[in-house]
């Protein structure tokens, strides 16, 4: 069904304040964002307007009762090109995300109008040089002004967009975490609901302030099995081929980590998704056989451990500088989502 959706331009561009050479990651934001709301019965008043801020009343309801849900994905430049990758990967996870946390679902035709109209606005924020983006941020949050725990009525659907550089600039320190979770069995750890985050903080405080990157989940029950990272999946590479936890409710399905499996497969290295424990780390870590680690997402792309902690010691994964095989996956997901390569699992949408 075709949304019809009204523009008001900016009255004035900031692109021209913006240092494309140094914008980080998540602090500059492009001229327009997209906004739907849900009234309850349908969604209205699809519309582009200048980013800003929105004006909302102190009681609604996600502030309290957390009904706050968001994806991220990124477009890529190349020439006078904009490529999208996988954005419809991103719209099913946020309806998966939706269905979890009795939010209104967003349709196929509304998410991609409004992602295309506002890109096609601000196609000027897409960034060149290497290793930078257009991060998109499409979210939906519950806008009762109402107390009282339950679900609400109305909702808002917005996209906005920052043009970002790398997330991590260096390989990663992790730290193993035994006490704490992140999600639970029966839980909402397969959502990107806001509430995950916000739960994980703490932690990964913690690790920060023992001089790691990151937490590596383990899963909530025995703390013995791998799950992912704070905002990404994990893979470790062996002499025979790579390992990745297997997905199940307390976890993200990464839609890089299926792009990763994917590109392992068509290079015909073998790939096992399955259970992973620390021990098991550790073990091939002993014998020599972890030749690398890395962590796979949207924001982080693909970046390496250089080691991770478990009771106390540390176990130095990157000394032999060996990263074959995430070199590999890098430059071939790389060169797909620019549009530079065949692109054999048609991923990449032209703007
Ligand atoms: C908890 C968590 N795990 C994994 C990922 C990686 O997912 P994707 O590759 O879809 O960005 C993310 C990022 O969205 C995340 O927040």
């Amino acid at each position: 069904m075709p949304h019809n959706i009204t523009i008001q331009n900016t009255e004035k561009s900031r692109i021209s304040e913006v240092d494309f050479n140094n914008i980080g990651f998540g602090k500059v934001f492009s001229d327009h964002m997209f906004l739907a709301d849900w009234d309850g019965k349908e969604w209205t008043g699809s519309r582009i307007v200048p980013y800003g801020n929105l004006s909302l009343s102190p009681a609604t309801s996600a502030i309290h009762y957390g009904q706050a849900i968001f994806e991220g994905m990124k477009a890529f430049r190349t020439g006078n090109d904009i490529f999208l990758f996988r954005p419809r990967e991103n719209w099913r996870r946020l309806n998966i995300s939706a269905e979890r946390m009795v939010m209104p679902e967003v349709p196929e035709a509304l998410f991609l109008e409004g992602l295309r109209t506002l890109l096609n606005l601000d196609k000027n924020w897409v960034p060149d040089s290497t290793g930078s983006a257009l991060y998109i941020r499409p979210f939906m949050f519950a806008t009762d002004d109402f107390i009282g725990v339950k679900p609400s009525d109305k909702y808002c659907f917005c996209i906005f967009t920052c043009p970002v550089g790398p997330y991590y600039a260096k390989p990663l320190r992790i730290k193993v975490e035994e006490k704490y979770s992140r999600a639970a069995p029966g839980g909402v750890g397969f959502t990107k609901c806001a509430g995950n985050y916000g739960a994980a903080m703490y932690p990964t405080r913690l690790a920060q302030s023992e001089g790691f990157d990151q937490v590596l989940w383990t899963d909530p029950v025995s703390h013995t099995l791998v799950e992912e990272t704070g905002t990404t999946n994990f893979f470790a590479v062996t002499h025979q081929g790579v390992i990745t936890p297997n997905l199940h409710d307390t976890m993200l399905a990464g839609i890089t980590r299926d792009s990763v499996i994917h590109v392992l497969k068509n290079n015909n290295i073998q790939t096992e998704e399955r259970p992973l424990t620390i021990s098991e780390l550790k073990t091939l870590h002993a014998e020599g056989n972890l030749k690398e680690l890395f962590i796979s997402g949207t924001a982080a792309t693909l970046i390496n451990i250089e080691g991770f902690a478990h009771q106390g010691e540390y176990y130095d994964v990157m000394k032999t500088g060996n990263t074959v095989v995430s070199d590999l996956l890098r430059s071939q997901i790389d060169s797909i989502r620019h549009g530079k390569s065949a692109d054999p699992f048609g991923w990449v949408e032209k703007l």
